[in-house]
């Protein structure tokens, strides 16, 4: 979800006002993700390295998180679906922690879907935990158990990754799990992310031919 601060800024807007159109476009697009039947769903919403922002830009992040998040649950539940997060929570406060770990655990059960929420996530730090844990574990992993070391533990690798915002790069986001994954990347900044992009996403996806490296049978 790249593009929040340049959308404000061709507003002449601070920054913060795009983070809080871009948490609309990601309740709409998730929305319409598991309208869609899509089983998981992952939104990067706060990376490792987002941390090195303006102190005042990251308590401006935390801030909208705690506003929506109560309200964003209830509207999951509502829809089945089960919250889930990856990276580490111990970074934000603890008001933050306590609404967050409360969606975990009251949306456990949920079988319509699965949101998968990225905070304080990046995928060098989660790769190095992995392997940490592996180290620990005193014995040779082969690539199952290794995935099961992950954040994404018992979730598929993605099909699919969107970048909005007209970055080419995938800045530190699932580099174990994206090997054969399909990546676009939109010039669309984040807070103008539509139905319409989205459904143009979809269809190019559809279009796509994927071999997993194998010859086309
Ligand atoms: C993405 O938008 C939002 C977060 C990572 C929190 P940016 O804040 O990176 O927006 P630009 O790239 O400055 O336009
Ligand atoms: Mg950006």
């Amino acid at each position: 979800m790249d593009g929040n601060g340049r959308w404000a800024k061709r507003r002449f807007l601070p920054r913060k006002a795009g983070h809080r159109e871009g948490v609309k476009t990601m309740r709409a697009t998730v929305d319409e993700c598991f309208a869609l039947k899509i089983p998981y769903v992952t939104v990067y919403a706060f990376s490792t390295e987002n941390r090195n922002r303006p102190t005042e830009e990251v308590n401006a992040l935390f801030a909208l998180m705690e506003e929506y998040f109560n309200e964003f649950l209830a509207d999951m539940l509502q829809k089945n679906v089960r919250v889930v997060t990856m990276g580490d929570l111990s970074y934000f406060p603890q008001s933050l922690r306590t609404i967050i770990e409360e969606a975990k655990q009251k949306s456990k059960a949920c079988s319509g879907g699965t949101l998968n929420i990225a905070l304080n996530y990046g995928a060098r730090n989660e790769i190095l935990r992995a392997v940490n844990k592996a180290v620990q574990e005193g014995k040779a992993v082969d690539e199952e158990r290794f995935a099961r070391l992950l954040y994404t533990v018992d979730m598929p690798d993605p099909d699919l990754i969107v970048r909005t915002g007209g970055e080419s790069r995938l800045s530190n986001f699932m580099l174990y799990q994206s090997a054969y994954s399909e990546l676009f990347f939109v010039k669309t900044l984040w807070p103008a992310f539509g139905k319409k992009q989205l459904y143009e996403v979809l269809h190019e996806y559809a279009a796509r031919d994927r071999r997993f490296g194998k010859v086309k049978s």
